[in-house]
């Protein structure tokens, strides 16, 4: 099938790729005449593992441009992967995404070929109907669809979670969704040869495709994502407990996720969540309900424990270093997650304005985020240039981002650089014995070892 997608943030870009690599033939539209330039010269504006290389597997499929108007008058299916930021308010702002609408929908009065719009940015409930709605304004009902394509993926995962999706969802009328089915036809029935090194997972069953209305998949998408936002933030308000009763929340969340009815996924305790999908969309949801008439006390609670849950560590730092003026302080990873550079609404940040302003001397380490980060950080932050430099003649180290390269670290070289050995453990990912002697403090797992 020809496919146009419109937007090449990590939604687009994804989408586009996986779709060239199953042999459609893919145009990527930005309005960033920059970043066209150097997706042509194959340089990725972020980082995502192993994309950079589908898209040099199936070079003679995949093209991109800023010139809409070819890219929509030639396709099948139009798709809509446009940013759709938080407003002050919380309310996401549909400025992109409707203007890539009004654009797209002038093109295609001038065209006969039946085509389908997809929207997979994540909107509020209506906005397909709103989109539909100005398609039969437009004179376009008899040959142009609207639905409503959710996206899953994980940054960092993105890849896989493409290829070996749970589900696909598909809101809208029938004769769309039997079109998305034959475009995702090779995803659902697993019928290519896997691009990623790690190949299918065992055990992975077919997806479903679910067929369901407009609204319902546009509300799913949001569901979803406060859901998973809801098991962080009630998992992180058991560490608290278990931090004043003495119980190890890593046994707690075993213990209750062996129940399949609750699922050992999203159980993993830390300083909260970050990124650019559950902040934003957990806001949004709490904005949709508030503007229907509805409190959704359970997500405003939600939101509340994950803003208050990253400065859990400064508290513990007080409560060991007591002033922190002076005091040097390693800081290790910057990013939401590991698997990526994403800052946004990043713990790191925060968090470190916060150890400056208290007279702190830091020092960041990160694998990838450091160039981003640099813009973000007071000017006295230290960017170390390996993870020992970092920790060099630290009081403490605080672990925000769980890299493999810091949950793999040999204790015994840490401790022979740091003034005090004591790590505080955002993400309960180190794993230490009390042979390292070492101060190690996680969230909701108490105080392991001591200092030799
Ligand atoms: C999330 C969802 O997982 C995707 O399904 C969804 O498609 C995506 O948002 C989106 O809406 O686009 P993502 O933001 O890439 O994906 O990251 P996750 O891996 O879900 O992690 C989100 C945050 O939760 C991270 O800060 C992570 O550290 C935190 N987290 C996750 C925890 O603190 N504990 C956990 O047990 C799991």
């Amino acid at each position: 099938m020809k496919v146009t997608v419109i937007g090449t943030g990590y939604v687009g870009l994804t989408t586009g790729a996986s779709l060239a690599y199953l042999n459609h033939e893919v145009t990527c539209v930005d309005t960033d005449d920059r970043k066209v330039e150097q997706l042509s010269q194959g340089i990725m504006p972020f980082y995502e593992p192993g994309l950079h290389e589908l898209i040099h597997m199936r070079p003679d499929h995949i093209r991109f441009t800023s010139s809409a108007w070819e890219a929509v008058m030639d396709a099948d299916v139009v798709f809509f992967a446009v940013g759709t930021p938080a407003n002050e308010d919380g309310s996401p702002n549909l400025t992109f995404l409707f203007s890539a609408v009004e654009e797209t929908i002038g093109y295609l009065r001038m065209k006969s070929k039946p085509t389908v719009l997809i929207n997979k940015s994540t909107v509020p409930v209506g906005t397909g109907d709103q989109i539909d709605r100005k398609v039969k304004e437009a004179g376009l009902a008899n040959r142009v669809m609207v639905v409503s394509n959710p996206e899953f993926l994980r940054q960092g995962r993105a890849l896989f979670d493409t290829f070996y999706p749970e589900r696909i969802v598909v809101g809208g009328e029938q004769a769309a969704s039997d079109v998305l089915e034959t475009l995702y036809a090779a995803v659902l029935n697993q019928s290519f040869e896997s691009p990623l090194l790690t190949g299918r997972p065992d055990g992975y069953s077919l997806p479903d495709y679910i067929r369901v209305d407009r609204r319902s998949a546009e509300l799913a998408k949001y569901a979803a994502n406060a859901f998973l936002a809801m098991k962080i933030s009630f998992i992180n308000e058991i560490a608290n407990v278990c931090d004043r009763v003495g119980a190890d929340v890593r046994q707690v969340a075993g213990i209750i996720g062996a129940d399949p009815r609750i699922g050992p996924s999203f159980l993993q305790a830390g300083i909260g969540y970050g990124g650019s999908c559950f902040p934003k969309d957990t806001r949004a949801l709490q904005f949709i309900a508030d503007t229907n008439g509805y409190d959704f006390k359970l997500l405003s609670a939600v939101i509340e424990v994950n803003q208050s849950q990253k400065f859990i560590m400064i508290h513990k730092l007080y409560e060991q270093l007591g002033e922190l003026a002076g005091k040097q302080i390693a800081v290790l990873g910057l990013s939401f997650k590991p698997g990526t550079d994403d800052l946004r609404e990043a713990p790191s940040i925060p968090l470190i304005r916060t150890l400056v302003a208290a007279g702190a001397k830091v020092r960041v380490h990160d694998p990838v985020a450091m160039r981003k980060a640099a813009a973000l950080l007071p000017d006295s932050v230290h960017f170390a240039g390996g993870i020992l430099e970092a920790l060099s003649q630290a009081d403490a180290a605080l672990l925000i981002t769980e890299w493999p390269e810091y949950t793999s670290m040999d204790i015994g070289k840490l401790k022979s650089v740091m003034r005090r050995p004591l790590v505080i453990d955002g993400r309960n990912a180190l794993n230490v014995s009390e042979h390292d002697e070492l101060e190690y403090i996680g969230i909701g797992i108490g105080m392991k070892g001591t200092a030799g």
